[in-house]
């Protein structure tokens, strides 16, 4: 039987620690392109950050994946780019492109955007809220509802280089030249992100996810050491975590540092206070759970290209995701989001492997 205080919701037990036969599933990104019901809604909503902050429209394409395979979890439909938004920085999404900021090069961009504590930055962003409650109300009691925010360090990285870029280069040369002034932006960030993600959970979220999609930069950087990693990634997290469950007790999150490889990754759970590390497909699961514990909780990683391919290919993942967690609290995910030329019959044919 359902009860409706969702304490049988299954993703959060195995976020408690107790392993499940089956993992509980979902897909990072898997409200999207590749689904032809998200075209539709998209193409009449208007501009991407439209679509984030209609919460008629946002609610809908949460659903949708939920109704099409019936996964564990729904994640809020937004972006980790709200934030900079609403701190009045200038964001769009340039069609075909992806993301557009700009850029904050020094102090003087640096001044212009809000304080942390500005009432005004949560305002603009309650349209989030509003979509959270109502999708609370409208998803099966069985599915748990997933919130997120980008990681300080990877928010950080698109409001310096104003978009995507490859090695980070901008935000490390700032790091670097202009180390207090980072430090201080990584501190709004974090600040802000306590909010927003408590607002979340407030509004209804089971659990929340930190994506910090641009960890692999940091021990990569010439010159970095460990600490790079520590310094800008994981002990801003940690502040996020103990902030949110300072004020949300119990609060569940998910943190997935990608590229930051076998080390890094048996290093989340250590260093951020999270309940569960997310883990991208670059990392073996099997060697990563020999080096964390047993009650670790893992989440993912099927390769999106693995995904792509389909067949046999996509069978045997499955197989190694499953034998790899055996009896260990695993979410069942992909290594990072999928991409719009996925094919949906593969994403079945991945759900009936797995549940079978
Ligand atoms: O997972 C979900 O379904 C929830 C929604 C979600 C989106 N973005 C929707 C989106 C989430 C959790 C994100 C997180 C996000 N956004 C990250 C971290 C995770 C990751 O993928 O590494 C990052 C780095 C961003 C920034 C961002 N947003 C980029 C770089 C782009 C352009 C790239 C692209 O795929 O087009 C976006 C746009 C975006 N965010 C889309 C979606 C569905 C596609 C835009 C569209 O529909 O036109």
């Amino acid at each position: 039987m359902t009860r409706r205080d969702g304490t049988d919701r299954a993703l959060l037990q195995v976020l408690d620690g107790k392993p499940s036969r089956v993992p509980p599933a979902w897909m990072m990104r898997q409200a999207g392109r590749y689904l032809p019901e998200y075209r539709e809604v998209r193409a009449r909503a208007g501009s991407f950050l439209d679509l984030c902050y209609n919460p008629d429209f946002a609610t809908e394409v949460t659903l949708q994946p939920i109704r099409r395979f019936g996964f564990d979890a729904a994640i809020l439909f937004s972006d980790i780019l709200v934030v900079p938004d609403a701190l009045g920085q200038n964001v769009r999404f340039v069609e075909g492109e992806g993301p557009r900021l700009d850029p904050v090069h020094g102090r003087d961009e640096f001044a212009r955007l809000k304080q942390a504590d500005d009432p005004s930055i949560f305002q603009h962003l309650e349209p989030v809220f509003e979509t959270v409650r109502r999708l609370r109300s409208e998803l099966p009691a069985e599915t748990t509802l997933l919130g997120f925010c980008g990681g300080p360090w990877t928010v950080a990285s698109y409001m310096i280089g104003g978009r995507g870029t490859p090695d980070l280069a901008p935000a490390r040369a700032l790091a670097d030249t202009e180390t207090a002034l980072v430090e201080a932006l990584i501190d709004r960030l974090v600040s802000v992100q306590i909010e927003y993600l408590s607002r979340q959970l407030e509004a209804g979220a089971d659990a929340v996810q930190i994506f910090e999609s641009h960890a692999g930069s940091l021990p990569r950087a010439p010159g970095a050491t460990a600490d790079a990693l520590q310094h800008w990634s994981f002990a801003p997290i940690a502040r996020i975590v103990d902030g949110v469950r300072a004020r949300v007790p119990g609060a569940k999150i998910i943190v997935f540092a990608r590229g930051s490889g076998l080390e890094g990754h048996a290093r989340v759970m250590a260093e951020t206070g999270a309940d569960a590390v997310g883990v991208d497909w670059s990392v073996d699961l099997k060697a990563l759970r020999g080096a964390v514990t047993p009650r670790t909780v893992t989440q993912g990683n099927i390769h999106p290209e693995t995904l792509i391919e389909g067949g046999e290919a996509l069978d045997a993942a499955v197989d190694g995701v499953l034998e790899a967690t055996e009896g260990l609290p695993h979410i069942f995910n992909l290594g990072h989001g999928i991409t719009p030329q996925t094919p949906i019959a593969h994403v079945e044919r991945m759900l009936a492997r797995l549940r079978r």
